[in-house]
């Protein structure tokens, strides 16, 4: 298992010598490696067993350093930072050459953001180099949230996780682009929502689903292992006994439910309260012995529930009952 502990220089150390360090940020645990190095970002890749198709999140510790890796095509890329640097906010812009393209899987942009963690925003100013980190759990899994659900997923691959807590937002950033009219595209949902962004931009109605060009965007991801279902009450109650359905719950449990083993998003139906314990919810009924089965609940799409329903669909794209 992955030291766990607080110690940024210990952390910045290992960055420096081209290791990689699992590092919180308010969204989800980052994998990071240091972005400017092929050989440091390659190990990412391999630890993951990420295809090289799939570009890395590059994280930096000001806005200021913005220009250093990318052009800012727009006024409103601009206007988009001052509003929600450092936050759960990934701005697709044009790359400038010093970025490796392992990084961006040979794209001309690089995805960019400030995390917003005391921890990893002051380990990021110990170093002079940026941080590229996906999420640091095995490719297609379901995202860490906490320390001990890095370890549990790489933990013999990495040897240290800088330890922030639980993260606060819970899902991945929200994640946008701008098209050449300079409309803004929002091609994963996440922790910004999009009516957040409404009151500042006008959004393109030209969504993600059309340009499935980011792994978020494919269809099976974030997935436990066991299978989960969205509704389908009566089929999974014919072929599994009430204590081997694990239940997702999202405020009142539904009375068909009651004797199911049951983890609670939110108690009083608070979209951020649950989109903070998703991931927390789904390695918890994973990892019950119990438990053969999974099913999540109906969240509103609106707000939040719009990131929680996609990485809800996602994660039980795969799972059938036959
Ligand atoms: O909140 C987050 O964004 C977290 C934390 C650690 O910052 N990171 C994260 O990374 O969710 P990851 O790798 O699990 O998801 C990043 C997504 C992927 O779907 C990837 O394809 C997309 O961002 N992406 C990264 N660079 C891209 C690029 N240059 N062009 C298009 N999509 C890109
Ligand atoms: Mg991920």
């Amino acid at each position: 298992m992955a030291e766990i502990g607080q110690n940024i220089s210990y952390a910045a150390e290992l960055l420096r010598a081209g290791e990689l360090v699992a590092i919180p940020t308010e969204t989800v645990y980052g994998l990071a490696a240091n972005a400017l190095s092929e050989s440091a970002v390659d190990k990412i890749f391999k630890a993951k067993k990420r295809p090289y198709t799939d570009p890395l999140i590059v994280h930096i510790g000001h806005a200021d350093l913005v220009e250093n890796f990318a052009h800012i095509p727009h006024s409103k890329a601009r206007a988009l930072m001052e509003s929600f640097w450092p936050g759960p906010l990934t701005l697709l812009l044009p790359k400038k050459k010093n970025i490796p393209d392992l990084v961006t899987n040979g794209s001309e942009k690089v995805a960019l953001r400030m995390p917003n963690h005391p921890l990893t925003l002051q380990l990021l100013r110990q170093l002079d180099f940026p941080l590229a980190a996906p999420s640091a759990n095995p490719f297609g899994g379901i995202s860490p949230t906490t320390p001990e659900h890095v370890n549990k997923g790489l933990g013999n691959v990495i040897p240290y996780i800088l330890d922030g807590g639980p993260c606060t937002v819970g899902v991945e950033s929200t994640i946008v682009d701008f098209s050449a009219n300079g409309e803004l595209k929002v091609l994963r949902q996440g922790g910004i929502s999009e009516e957040t962004l409404e009151q500042f931009f006008k959004l393109s109605a030209d969504l993600s689903e059309k340009t499935p060009i980011t792994p978020g965007s494919m269809l099976s991801h974030y997935a436990p292992q066991k299978p989960l279902f969205m509704g389908r009450k009566d089929q999974l109650f014919s072929k599994y006994q009430p204590g081997e359905i694990g239940v997702l719950a999202f405020g009142v449990l539904p009375a068909a439910y009651h004797g199911c083993p049951a983890f609670q998003l939110s108690e009083r139906a608070d979209l951020e309260e649950a989109a903070r314990n998703l991931f927390a919810g789904l390695h918890y009924l994973d990892e019950l012995e119990k438990v053969k089965v999974i099913v999540g609940p109906e969240i509103p799409n609106f707000g939040l529930g719009k990131a929680i329903n996609d990485r809800l669909r996602r994660a039980s794209a795969k799972s059938s009952l036959e």
